[in-house]
This record gives structure tokens, C-alpha cells and sequence, in this order.
């Protein structure tokens, strides 16, 4: 079954925030989703920088300008300024907890101003894709995003100008993306970064959605899936009872035991990395689990130490 069948109405039972997703400024998602502890932008940070590390090893650097990192879902640049400017949650949740939502130009100019007098990894550029068009656009006006599409590729073809921004990226990540999206805007994707050397895809996925249809759009490109086994990615606390029953009976439906959100009232996510045959094949998974040990929120075999 395509993952678009079934993703649909799995949704149907979480908090709908399209509200805040496409706003002038960043405020007002933050502000929302800090009331739900939200963090999985933060919990995979550490494997992010993980492989981009190992990329750089492997890519001498990158092209000019250093690596490309294509964010899928990338909303106002959350990622971006995760992985460009060291920010934590943290730091993001008490800039933006500053006062109420402000017209775009005005958001534009403090923001660029802030970010401009952080430091930056000049090796690293991030791009954004998110159907979110003015969220994709502050990404860009602020220096968050080195550029940006705003497109849903579930329901559009990618333009041949937005093919041309993503060409060439090494890595494409997600956070709480794909459940939004599914294996129709991996196919138009993989189809269209077909340059050598080819991105990994780096992908956290809740727990409930069902990762195998976007992995079969993979492995018909060339890649090899692998799931990191153990460890969980706190994402977000339930809104609502509501969230909480509906999360736990869809993952009891894929036959996974949803003990884990239950017992700390949260969804959380799963690691998969897909990546070329042969470069899989010189890619051990441990490395994966030894850079989870540094997140943040983990549950499982690599969050026994920081519960
Ligand atoms: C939960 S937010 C995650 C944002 C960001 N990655 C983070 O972790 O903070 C989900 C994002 O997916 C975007 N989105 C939803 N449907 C989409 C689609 N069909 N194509 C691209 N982006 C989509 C939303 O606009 C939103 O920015």
C-alpha cells in the first residue's frame, strides 16, 4: 500500500497545528510548540552533525561553499539554525518567547540581525523544502536558509528552477515530516538528485507511521535502508487524551508496543538512513548508536544514560 493511504488516516487522530506553519514569523510556532515540549529537532542533532561529519571525511569537504543539506519539512529553518548556528531547543524557545507575532518585515530585520551576529558554519549550507510558503520565505530572509522551495510535491510536480536548488545536496534530512509526507514526494525527490555522489537520506519518523513504502522508492533508486534498532527519539508531549489514545492504538495496529509513550505521555520517533548500496556497506550502524548517545530525549538502549 502506498504510505499516502495509510498516512492520511493516522493523522486523523493528532493535534492539527496548519496554524502555525505558515506564518510572517517565526513566534507563534514556537511559541505553540514549546507548550508540548517539542524537540526532536534537537534529539537529531547530534546524528545530523554525525554524518555531515562523516560526509565531509568522505566528500573532501563538500563542493564550494562546503556540503549541501537538503531539510525536508523545513518550516522557518528549525534544522537550519540548529545545524548552521550550534542553537539548542533551548536557545531557539527563549529567543522566540520574546513578545507577540510581528509583520514579516519587521520579524525579517531583528531576526536577520540576531542571526547575523552568530557564528556560522561557513561549510554548510541548508536548503528548505516546505509546502509552508511564507515560513520557507522568512527561512530565507532571515539567513537561516541559504535558499528554499515552497512546494508539496504530494500533489505537484517539482519545477525544473527547484530541481536546480536542490541539485547537488549530500544529505537530506526530516523531522517530523514524513507522516506529512509520503513515498510521492520521495519518488519525485530521489528521481531528481541523481548526480554523483548521490545524498543520504536521514530521515525521524513517529512510531506510527510506517516507513517501508518510502524505503521500497529508495531501494528501487539504488539505496539501502537500515533503521538504527533500539533507540527512540522523544518528539512532542500528547496535546490531549485524544492524542494519546489515537497515537497508541496506531501503533499497536502496525504491531509495535506503545509502552514507551505511554509511560512518558510522548510520541516518539525512529532513525532510518538510507544511503547508496556501497556506501552502506562502509557505513557501520554503530556509529549511528555511539552519536545517539548524545541526544538529548532518547529512550531505549542509547538513552540509558540520559533519561
Ligand atoms: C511538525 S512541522 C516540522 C517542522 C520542522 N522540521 C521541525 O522539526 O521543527 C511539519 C512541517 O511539514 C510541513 N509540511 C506539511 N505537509 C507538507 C508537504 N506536503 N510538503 C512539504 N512540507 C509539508 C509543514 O508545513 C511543517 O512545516
Amino acid at each position: 500500500m502506498p504510505s499516502s493511504a495509510s498516512f492520511a488516516s493516522t493523522n486523523e487522530g493528532k493535534q492539527d497545528f496548519a496554524g502555525i506553519y505558515n506564518r510572517p514569523d517565526a513566534r507563534t510556532y514556537f511559541q505553540t510548540l514549546k507548550r508540548v515540549d517539542y524537540a526532536i529537532p534537537e534529539a537529531a542533532k547530534p546524528i545530523f552533525k554525525g554524518l555531515l561529519g562523516d560526509l565531509r571525511a568522505r566528500r573532501n569537504g563538500g563542493g564550494d561553499g562546503g556540503l549541501k543539506v537538503l531539510d525536508l519539512g523545513c518550516s522557518y529553518g528549525v534544522n537550519a539554525a540548529m545545524l548552521k548556528y550550534d542553537f539548542t531547543m533551548e536557545d531557539l524557545y527563549g529567543y522566540y518567547d520574546r513578545g507577540m507575532e510581528r509583520p514579516f518585515d519587521e520579524a525579517v530585520q531583528q531576526d536577520r540581525h540576531y542571526f547575523g551576529r552568530q557564528d556560522e558554519d561557513q561549510e554548510l549550507n541548508v536548503i528548505g523544502l516546505d509546502e509552508a510558503d511564507r515560513a520557507v520565505d522568512y527561512g530565507i530572509a532571515t539567513g537561516l536558509l541559504d535558499d528554499g522551495v515552497a512546494a508539496n510535491l504530494e500533489t505537484s510536480p517539482l519545477g525544473n528552477g527547484d530541481a536546480e536548488k536542490i541539485k547537488g545536496c549530500d544529505l537530506v534530512t526530516s523531522t517530523g515530516c514524513v507522516g506529512y509526507v509520503t513515498d510521492r514526494t520521495f519518488r519525485q525527490l530521489v528521481s531528481r538528485l541523481n548526480d554523483r555522489p548521490r545524498p543520504w537520506f536521514a530521515n525521524f519518523v513517529l512510531r506510527m507511521f510506517r516507513y517501508e513504502a518510502i524505503a521500497e522508492v529508495l531501494a528501487d533508486a539504488g539505496y539501502v535502508t537500515r533503521k538504527l534498532e533500539g533507540p527512540l527519539f522523544a518528539q512532542r508531549r500528547f496535546a490531549n487524551i485524544e492524542e494519546r489514545t489515537a497515537a497508541s492504538e496506531a501503533i499497536q495496529q502496525i504491531g509495535l508496543d506503545p509502552e514507551t509513550e505511554l509511560m512518558n505521555d510522548r510520541y516518539y520517533a525512529e532513525f532510518f538512513l538510507s544511503q547508496p548500496a556501497d556506501e552502506a556497506d562502509s557505513f557501520p550502524l554503530e556509529r549511528l548508536a555511539s552519536w545517539a548517545h548524545e541526544a538529548k530525549g532518547v529512550e531505549g538502549p542509547a538513552g540509558q544514560q540520559h533519561p
